[in-house]
């Protein structure tokens, strides 16, 4: 449980909030860059942090982050003309190069120095690890994440795109949250096949969080027979990224929580191999052919939040289908996404924190909040520079699973794989919070 005044804190990322403040300190995906498009193509218009914004991609390449209402007159920039290396404003042609400045005024005499002085309210934007990067803070941007998905080829990586109608912590606190998975993903009969659902007989696990440098990391143990235990390890990463435990073949899947504003949020599912090209093992993570992990989209609409809607949503109850909620499944929802996207969609917009009622599953979600939280205050009280902000580097890590006899440390016996990127492993004795 938090207060109503922490709760606003955590959930509030509109420009001048403390949790706004931090969420600009971080380079934030927008897109993968073959939506953006070649060079010159139609700009794209975008929320986030609670900004409308329109993006383009130059005549060089390079990519404009800016807010939507021309400084003009307020037009929205995008009905704008990409070209000649700047967006053109329809209405009375001001153009304006990446950077923001404003490169040309047709309108004005010729003599005229006011291009000069003009600026459209533009931020920083990259391409990086085929994603569209924004950064929405003053002054210089950090590196860029240093993310493994991001450093392997093309064929190794993958994403999907989907709009939830919720908080995103909200959206985060589902990957974070092991316990809810034999019940919500869970299949009735243990003997069906396991596209029925998931199962296993030990219902509620113990956990093991470790808060380190870059967020929070668990270990979440339930009995196996024959004197074993099942671990699986997810990773948060300030300030909106987690890694779910990682598929056998040695695929990785993570989720990226995106703020669109306090109410919506933009959650990408990124699947990689360390090592080699994807496989069809990836279908476990609702990328088989032609898929996607939402099942059907919506088609496009017009404003910020028209894209990458599931035709599953609360207008429809998910597609819930109670004679499979009878035989088949937990819930009668057909997939995993809209399992999750049902339930935390469901508690409200921002779920009221104060009037919840936690247990000892819930040990991770307290301490990430708590760091979080932290993190927001040192850096509104204190200056202090966020986790990882000064590190892209420390984005280097994976989630993991496996079986390993009772009793043997997950972390110790798991921390070459989980680090292996990277060049600093963390201790072996790290304090573990229970
Ligand atoms: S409103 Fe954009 S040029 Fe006039
Ligand atoms: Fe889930």
């Amino acid at each position: 449980m938090l207060s109503a005044s922490d709760n606003e804190m955590l959930t509030g990322v509109g420009k001048g909030t403390p949790m706004g403040a931090l969420m600009r300190r971080y380079w934030l995906p927008v897109m993968p860059v073959e939506e953006l498009g070649e060079p010159d193509s139609p700009p794209q218009r975008f929320r986030l942090l609670g900004e409308d914004l329109v993006l383009f991609r130059d005549s060089n390449g390079d990519v404009g982050v800016f807010a939507e209402a021309c400084p003009h007159r307020g037009v929205s920039l995008f009905f704008g003309r990409n070209e000649n290396a700047g967006l053109r404003c329809v209405y009375h042609g001001w153009k304006y190069d990446v950077s923001g400045q404003c490169v040309d005024m047709p309108n004005e005499p010729g003599e005229s120095q006011f291009k000069h002085k003009m600026r459209a309210g533009a931020y920083r934007g990259a391409i990086h690890g085929g994603v569209v990067w924004a950064y929405l803070g003053e002054g210089d941007p950090p590196g860029l994440p240093e993310f493994e998905w991001a450093l392997v080829p093309e064929d190794q990586r993958k994403f999907a795109l989907a709009q939830r109608e919720c908080n995103w912590m909200q959206g985060l606190e589902g990957d974070i949250d092991t316990s809810h998975l034999f019940f919500l993903h869970g299949r009735l009969n243990p003997d069906d096949p396991p596209s029925a659902g998931v199962w296993h007989d030990d219902k509620h696990p113990t956990l093991d969080v470790i808060p380190t440098k870059y967020g929070v990391v668990y270990g979440a143990n339930r009995e196996e027979r024959h004197g074993l235990a099942y671990w699986r390890v997810t990773q948060f990463l300030f300030p909106v990224f987690t890694f779910f435990p990682a598929n056998p073949d040695g695929t990785v899947p993570g989720h990226i929580w995106v703020p669109l504003d306090d109410g919506h949020t933009m959650v990408w599912t990124v699947a990689w191999h360390p090592a080699a090209p994807l496989s069809a093992s990836t279908a476990m993570f609702g990328f088989g052919p032609g898929n996607h992990p939402a099942g059907e989209l919506l088609p496009d609409a017009a404003g910020p939040l028209g894209r990458f809607r599931p035709r599953a949503n609360r207008a429809n109850d998910y597609l819930i289908d109670r004679e499979m909620q009878r035989e088949v499944n937990f819930t009668g929802i057909p997939s995993v996404f809209l399992q999750d996207q049902a339930v935390t969609e469901s508690m409200g917009a921002v779920q009221n924190r104060a009037s919840e009622h936690l247990g000892r599953s819930d040990a991770m979600i307290i301490q990430v909040r708590r760091r979080i939280l932290d993190a927001a205050r040192a850096l509104l009280y204190d200056d202090v520079t966020p986790p990882c902000v000064e590190n892209p580097e420390w984005y280097r890590v994976r989630s993991a699973i496996g079986t390993l006899p009772e009793g043997e440390p997950w972390h110790e016996r798991m921390r070459d794989w989980l680090y292996a990127e990277s060049d600093e492993k963390p201790p072996l004795d790290l304090a573990i919070v229970r």
